[in-house]
């Protein structure tokens, strides 16, 4: 089973002349087949600890680990899938060619990418929308191609960072059911950062982030 950790990790940051503690000394070990939601006010730095899992940001001090070794630039691309608040797609590339395109920088020739990309889209109930532009999808359809492009590589682990933040309730709470139906599925590890209250009941661990400690 697949473990992704931060091993006493610190981080600063410097702004204006002033240093801010994210995160000090603190240890987590998450395990592939967990759900784990993060909680924290505003500014308490669940952002920082995703960007940090996922290679993003440095620690200051401390190291992040995959299977209790450094996480290497391969381990970023391969084993964990990324989902933002925003869908963040390419526009000018349709549905299907924006999830094949991570295959493509992966090495996978087209035609295995689009068939891997419409796999995906099946998955997330989006197999109509192959053809369509990200501007001729609602918030909720571009998140679960977000999602679907999230899952290309099959991660042992997907991070998603308020992944429900832009989105109406109902359709938040419907991308919620297909992360855990999914994280269920595959037997990943799924890491939400949220301040939602039906993600934290939902997923099995809770985590919460004060006072630059994650408990
Ligand atoms: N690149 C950066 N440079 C300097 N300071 C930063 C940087 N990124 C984040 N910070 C600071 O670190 C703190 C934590 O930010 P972070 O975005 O992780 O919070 P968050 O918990 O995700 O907040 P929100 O719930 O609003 O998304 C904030 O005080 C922020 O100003
Ligand atoms: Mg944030």
């Amino acid at each position: 089973m697949s473990q992704l950790s931060l091993n006493q990790v610190t981080k600063h940051f410097v702004q204006a002349e002033q240093k801010i503690t994210v995160l000090e000394n603190s240890s987590y070990n998450f395990l592939a087949g967990q759900s784990y939601a993060i909680s924290g006010a505003s500014g308490s730095g669940k952002s920082t600890i995703m960007h940090m899992l996922a290679g993003i940001e440095k620690p200051t001090a401390g190291t992040i680990n995959f299977n209790q070794r450094a996480i290497t630039a391969a381990d970023l691309q391969n084993k964990l899938g990324l989902v933002f608040q925003a869908p963040n797609l390419m526009p000018d590339l349709n549905v299907w060619e924006n999830i094949a395109l991570k295959g493509l920088i992966l090495g996978a020739g087209l035609l295995v990418a689009k068939q891997r990309a419409l796999d995906l889209l099946q998955q997330v109930g989006l197999a109509h929308k192959a053809n369509a532009k990200p501007t001729q999808l609602s918030g909720g359809e571009q998140q679960r191609v977000a999602i679907a492009r999230a899952l290309y590589a099959q991660p042992a682990f997907l991070l998603a960072d308020e992944p429900t933040g832009n989105l109406d309730v109902v359709t938040g709470q419907k991308i919620i059911d297909l992360l855990i139906f999914l994280q269920q599925k595959q037997q990943m590890g799924l890491i939400i950062c949220t301040h939602d209250n039906y993600v934290l009941e939902k997923l099995a661990y809770r985590l919460h982030l004060a006072e630059s400690k994650l408990i």
